[in-house]
């Protein structure tokens, strides 16, 4: 498995990794397209002989220089459980740690389990300040992303 910058070219397996992974997740998928275009050096792809079995997608923080975003990570759910995710997290956290940040963000929806799981295992912590809710047993900061809709917001210091 080798992990690369994404192309362009890239941005329909994006979709279609995204459509197996996480069937009921529902954004504009012309935001792949975006990332995969115009943030490149900050999106990546995680590959072998066979075909992409993952990506992730994240950028710079324009407004905070220290800081830098993941937006979205989704792995072949035949891949899930070998490691793929956070190897492209590593390469994140050191592509953007060499371009000077040293906070990570992210959102996760409260009943999104295995990626609590996963981002917990990495070193994330959750951010409690200002108004909470509790969603099944995890607290999230309300009407993030709009009305009713709670969210996990993510932080994690980059160190070395
Ligand atoms: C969350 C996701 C990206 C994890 O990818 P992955 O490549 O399977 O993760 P890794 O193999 O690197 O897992 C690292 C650790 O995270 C935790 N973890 C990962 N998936 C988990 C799951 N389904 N349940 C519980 N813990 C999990 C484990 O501690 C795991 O270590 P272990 O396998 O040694 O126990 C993947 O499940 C996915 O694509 N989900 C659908 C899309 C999604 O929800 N994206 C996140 C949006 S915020």
């Amino acid at each position: 498995m080798m992990i690369r910058n994404a192309t362009e070219a890239d941005f329909m397996p994006c979709v279609n990794i995204v459509r197996a992974a996480w069937p009921e997740f529902k954004e504009r998928e012309s935001i792949y397209h975006l990332f995969c275009k115009h943030f490149n050096h900050t999106c990546f792809i995680a590959e072998e002989a066979a075909g992409i079995r993952g990506f992730l997608l994240g950028f710079l923080s324009q407004t905070h220089p220290t800081q830098a975003y993941i937006h979205l990570v989704a792995i072949d759910p035949g891949s899930q459980r070998r490691g793929l995710a956070s190897s492209l997290y590593r390469t994140f956290f050191e592509t953007v740690s060499r371009m000077g940040r040293r906070e990570v963000s992210l959102i996760v929806n409260p009943d999104n389990g295995p990626s609590l799981d996963f981002h917990r295992k990495l070193g994330f912590r959750a951010e409690e300040d200002g108004p909470t809710v509790q969603v099944g047993g995890v607290v999230a900061l309300k009407d993030y992303n709009g009305p009713g809709k709670h969210m996990v917001l993510f932080h994690k210091t980059l160190t070395g």
